[in-house]
């Protein structure tokens, strides 16, 4: 399918836990547009690599399994095979391996179309690392959500105790740490903020006030030159 040019997009990329997701759902919803969360996609490719125990270095594997996925994705939440996998997509382990095979570039092709045909009328909000550089490049609004480190080993934190799960802090800020550099040091749709994004440090910002801005920004984006 070919994505329509003319169906908008807003493109929101930046770190882990920048809160992205959540703000890019909001916004989602109060547009009333379609949402694609393209790190589910990874994850998701990432758990069924460990499910069938694919070594994470085989990529012509590893994008038979990104092209052959049968999966569900709804809002916020996916069903692979059937079963709702939503939470298992968050775990440590899954988050270590989809950090592992998005550096592959035969898996981020593989993804390419499925990303592409998110995108329905009236319109889209698409978050993740590449949503402006690659997948959209012609989004008509590019946002690079990011936090303090600290801050989103905090958020994760708390996310954690709230689920009634253990965690250590410093553990968590030295996971987001590795996962940045790996995801900035790839060589394929590496993680930075391009010239034409607009910067969102939402390091001392609520949800709402960050969905909030995104909203306003895309009003003027939408407003004729
Ligand atoms: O946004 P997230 O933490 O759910 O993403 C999971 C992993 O997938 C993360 O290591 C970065 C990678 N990813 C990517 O490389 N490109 C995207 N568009 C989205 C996610």
């Amino acid at each position: 399918m070919v994505s329509d040019p003319t169906i908008p997009v807003i493109a929101i990329d930046g770190p882990s836990g920048s809160g992205k997701g959540t703000v890019a759902y909001a916004v989602a919803g109060a547009l009333g547009f379609h949402y694609l969360n393209s790190g589910a996609l990874y994850r998701t490719v990432a758990l069924a690599a460990l499910e069938s125990g694919t070594d994470l270095e085989n990529e012509l594997v590893l994008r038979d399994i990104a092209l052959n996925l049968i999966a569900k994705f709804d809002g916020e939440s996916v069903v692979l095979g059937g079963r709702d996998v939503t939470d298992v997509l968050r775990s440590e382990a899954v988050s270590l391996a989809a950090s592992r095979i998005a550096a592959l570039p035969e898996v981020r092709d593989a993804l390419l179309e499925r990303q592409r045909a998110f995108r329905q009328p009236p319109g889209l909000v698409a978050d993740g690392r590449d949503m402006g550089s690659v997948v959209f490049p012609d989004a008509v609004l590019k946002i690079y959500l990011t936090a303090s480190a600290e801050e989103r080993a905090s958020r994760r934190y708390k996310q954690l105790m709230d689920k009634g799960m253990n965690a250590n802090i410093a553990t968590l800020l030295q996971d987001i740490r590795e996962r940045d550099t790996r995801d900035s040091a790839r060589t394929a749709a590496p993680l930075r903020q391009s010239a034409d994004a607009v910067l969102l440090d939402t390091t001392q910002m609520s949800i709402e006030e960050a969905v909030g801005q995104v909203l306003a920004l895309y009003k003027h984006a939408r407003r004729v030159p």
